[in-house]
């Protein structure tokens, strides 16, 4: 019913290390690109079934050319799933779009203008640079993040996607035996007392309490998955330090430039992906140039 065609554009990482362009047939098979789809037009039940079943096969769809207002991109969204409101429950620096449910993922201040650097929000969008799943810091976590892009930087600003079902086929099986019997916790805050942004209140900190996931997911379609990324801040029954390391192993294997895939943004495109199989995270950009896109997100429920 979709009209989809895997992409298989490597990322400049792969290229610099010599896996030539297109030379792994699979490594991208996890993004398709759909075409001929208004994401506009109100969903039936039909097409909700049929975008489920292409995202289960690929984990990313990335839809060009649209044009969505706040209330039909919300619309789209909710076609899908009931809506999250993740990291807002903690902390909302300022509402411009006017909804709890959609995400400004923007550089901009109240006003609408570049924000300047030392404004507050501008931790969130260095925390996005975090590979990461959204909202794994709460139960239910996010299925589905559809993030449309408004304005776009000259340079940089990509969003990068890693397949966490690829990287965790690709472990040997006696370690992926024993990360099956592996738990981790989930932090709201911990990304961002990394990144040393730290004024939060004890309401704030209580506001979502760290929640406990498997490091290995079983996903719809059948195939494991590794559930990791900035919100996981330990591992239960280790020490912090043997946890915190075997996370950071983990995260370096899974984002091999065999499984990412960098999204270049143009206006109107809208990217849907699975946080139960992939990480993302935002790419460095001039944060003197305005980046303005626009994230809603469906609860794994
Ligand atoms: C998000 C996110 C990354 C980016 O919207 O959830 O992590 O590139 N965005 O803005
Ligand atoms: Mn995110």
């Amino acid at each position: 019913m979709l009209d989809i065609t895997p992409l298989r554009a490597p990322t400049a990482n792969a290229s610099q290390t010599g896996e030539a362009n297109g030379t792994s047939e699979t490594a991208f098979d996890f993004v398709g690109q759909v075409h001929g789809f208004d994401t506009a037009a109100p969903v039936n039940a039909n097409t909700a079934h049929a975008i489920d079943d292409a995202m289960t096969r690929y984990g990313v769809l990335v839809f060009r050319g649209q044009s969505l207002t706040p209330q039909q991109q919300l619309d789209f969204a909710s076609a899908l799933g009931p809506l999250d409101i993740g990291f807002k429950r903690v902390a909302k620096p300022h509402n411009r779009l006017g909804y709890d449910t959609l995400a400004d993922i923007s550089n901009l201040d109240e006003s609408g203008a570049v924000a300047s650097r030392e404004h507050r929000r501008i931790v969130g969008n260095i925390a996005n640079q975090l590979w990461h799943s959204d909202s794994s810091f709460q139960r239910p976590s996010a299925r589905y993040s559809m993030l449309y892009a408004v304005v776009v930087p000259p340079e940089g600003g990509e969003t990068e996607f890693a397949d966490m079902r690829a990287a965790f086929e690709a472990l040997p099986a006696l370690q992926q035996a024993s990360l099956r019997e592996l738990q981790a916790e989930h932090d709201a805050l911990h990304s961002r007392i990394f990144l040393g942004d730290t004024e939060y209140d004890a309401a704030q900190r209580a506001a979502i309490p760290p929640t406990v996931w498997p490091l290995v997911r079983r996903h719809p379609g059948g195939r494991s998955s590794l559930f990791i990324g900035a919100h996981a801040s330990r591992v239960l029954d280790m020490t912090l330090a043997e946890g915190r390391m075997l996370l950071l192993d983990l995260l370096e294997h899974a984002t091999q430039p065999a499984f990412v895939y960098r999204h270049t943004w143009q206006p109107g495109d809208l990217v849907i992906w699975d946080n139960r199989c992939t990480l993302h995270r935002g790419r460095r950009f001039d944060l003197t140039q305005r980046r303005e896109l626009r994230r809603a997100t469906t609860l794994d429920a």
